[in-house]
């Protein structure tokens, strides 16, 4: 049920950006049941296929810190990439520094990234922006366990596809929404 949800939303996104169709924005009377299915555009395969390769792609990132497999953020960053984490972390380039920064920042805690509200924008054959809400849980270890620091943001991402036709993150901001809530001791072991 959430899976159709999502793809009813992204085809309003895609709608909006997308200058081949003809979006009729929703008035402010509920839209009956029996025209909902035939209420969006037909889903575009080609940005859709785009789309599920980004998505499934940045879903490799909470893999990669929460699994503590730093090196695997080589199947999300570009060699080059460029990635703003906000203070304290700042701008991290290139990819071999966003890999060591992260693992060093997150060396005493366990972690959970979870990630929410998110828009795909494929704006042209190569070229694609992403804005993806997330809260990552940070988890103490040892005399910090039970402890735990939540920060709530949003990843910003640029991406560029490669020669093999996958995509990576060639520019990050991290951009927070909140202070971090909690016991900011469980960073330091
Ligand atoms: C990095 O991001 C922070 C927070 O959004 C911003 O204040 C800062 O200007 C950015 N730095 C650069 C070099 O863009
Ligand atoms: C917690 O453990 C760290 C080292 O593991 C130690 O430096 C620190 O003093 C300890 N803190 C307390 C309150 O016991």
């Amino acid at each position: 049920m959430r899976f159709f949800t999502s793809v009813a939303l992204l085809s309003i996104a895609t709608a909006v950006t997308a200058s081949d169709h003809e979006l009729q924005p929703f008035g402010t009377a509920p839209i009956p049941a029996a025209s909902l299915p035939t209420s969006f555009p037909p889903v575009d395969t080609q940005r859709s296929g785009v789309i599920e390769a980004i998505r499934n792609t940045l879903a490799l990132y909470p893999f990669a810190i929460d699994g503590k497999n730093f090196a695997a953020l080589s199947n999300v960053f570009a060699a080059d990439a460029v990635a703003n984490y906000s203070a304290p972390l700042n701008v991290l380039t290139p990819l071999s520094t966003i890999e060591s920064v992260l693992e060093a920042s997150t060396a005493c805690v366990t972690t959970q990234h979870h990630f929410g509200t998110q828009l795909i924008d494929p704006l042209s054959p190569s070229v694609a922006e992403s804005i993806t809400y997330y809260t990552a849980s940070h988890f103490g270890t040892g005399n910090q366990t039970g402890q735990v620091a939540y920060a709530y943001g949003q990843y910003q991402d640029t991406w560029n596809r490669q020669h093999d036709g996958s995509w990576r993150i060639v520019h990050r901001n991290l951009v927070y929404m909140g202070p971090i809530i909690g016991n900011q001791a469980v960073f330091l072991c």
